[in-house]
């Protein structure tokens, strides 16, 4: 169906977005601060009541159109594209809150894995897209927990809280510096001065992220333990580099690399702040390169396509820095680059990294934008 078409025909659009991370990576699931922002790439979902106690589904971009009958939520796993729906709508309802029948048309414009969380956006716009219609006030940080339990349910992925709380929660030219042990944020303007960012796709087909993510998770766990019984600390994020030091030597060398990356994400994480706050662009892009390097040699999470596009972007001479952003083994990178200088290095990079991997890279346009947005259509 035509977006055109769409548009009138219903009481209601309601969006989330698709986000990028700046700094901060992997870091979430360990009581990490993370920096990201939401992106105008995003799910639109067109809504209204049918008074009936069915959700009829259907997608701009799909044929398929998918019943959900409201009284079975929780039995919709096995669906290939309405699981994300059908799942969080069942969290929402268990949750408390009240499901009412409707019509949904779903409208993505976040690129389906890509790294840009387009789950995400699904899952926070579906929820917020419910309430809505169900006459309901909500709460964007409580939508953004409810999606997370949809999220590691339905695809097996014990995410951590950034992707949804970026989704559901981020604020038009800023970066949410989120601390993920309590919740709290405060919102960054990202101002770059004659700098941009730049979001490229190494366009590699994901593979087995599901089980190399729960594997880090659970390596970071064994480390925290180990180093738990020594000192009381609640996560990972909460060691010092100086207190790491001093418990590395107890941990196996596999977890200590990855313990040892979480650390000093954490701590880039903090340097990256201050140099936001101080228009410091050329020492925030030096946080991202070592951001990269570490995931690379430490976490070992990106892979050759992604070390060759770091690598390309990071060889450029109006690129300050470059790093791999999501959970990684394909998807995206992030690269700060002067202005002026943009189709320059788009050429540079497209070039290198296709000879390097026989891959295209994908250049997305996109603006740091807000997370949830409700327009009534009359
Ligand atoms: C995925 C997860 C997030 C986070 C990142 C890595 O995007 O959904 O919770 O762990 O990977 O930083």
């Amino acid at each position: 169906m035509k977006r055109e078409k769409v548009i009138g025909k219903y009481d209601y659009i309601v969006s989330a977005a698709g986000r990028v991370n700046i700094i901060g990576e992997h870091v979430d699931y360990c009581g990490g601060k993370v920096m990201p922002a939401a992106l105008s790439l995003r799910n639109a979902v067109y809504i209204r009541p049918n008074g009936t106690d069915k959700i009829n589904l259907s997608w701009t971009d799909l044929p398929d159109k998918v019943t959900l009958d409201i009284n079975k939520l929780g039995e919709y796993r096995d669906l290939k594209h309405a699981k994300y729906q059908a799942g969080s709508a069942y969290f929402w309802q268990q949750a408390g809150h009240k499901i009412v029948g409707c019509d949904m048309v779903h409208d993505c414009t976040v690129p389906f894995g890509s790294g840009l969380s387009s789950s995400a956006a699904i899952e926070v716009s579906t929820i917020a897209a419910l309430a809505t219609v169900a006459g309901e006030a909500f709460d964007p940080v409580e939508v953004a927990l409810v999606a997370q339990k949809a999220e590691r349910e339905y695809t097996g992925v014990n995410c951590g809280i950034m992707d949804q709380y970026a989704s559901a929660c981020g604020k038009k030219g800023h970066a949410i510096l989120l601390d993920c042990k309590s919740l709290e944020r405060e919102y960054e303007p990202v101002e770059l001065g004659k700098y941009s960012l730049v979001i490229i796709n190494c366009n590699k087909p994901h593979n087995l992220v599901e089980s190399k993510y729960n594997e880090r998770r659970a390596e970071t766990e064994e480390a925290l333990a180990v180093i738990k019984a020594q000192t009381p600390i609640d996560c990972l994020a909460d060691l010092s580099p100086a207190d790491f030091a001093k418990y590395a030597g107890l941990l196996s060398p596999v977890v200590k690399k990855r313990a040892e990356h979480v650390v000093m994400e954490c701590e880039r994480v903090r340097q990256a702040a201050e140099a936001m706050k101080a228009g410091d662009i050329v020492r925030l892009g030096a946080l991202l390169n070592a951001s990269h390097d570490s995931l690379s040699r430490l976490y070992e999470v990106t892979g050759k396509e992604l070390d060759s596009l770091a690598g390309a972007a990071q060889a450029h001479p109006a690129c300050v820095g470059s790093r791999m952003t999501g959970a990684g083994f394909g998807g995206c990178t992030i690269s700060i680059v002067e202005t002026a200088q943009v189709e320059d290095f788009k050429a540079f990079v497209a070039a290198r990294y296709e000879a390097e991997t026989g891959y295209r890279a994908a250049f997305y346009d996109a603006d740091i934008a807000d997370g949830i947005t409700v327009t009534k259509l009359s």
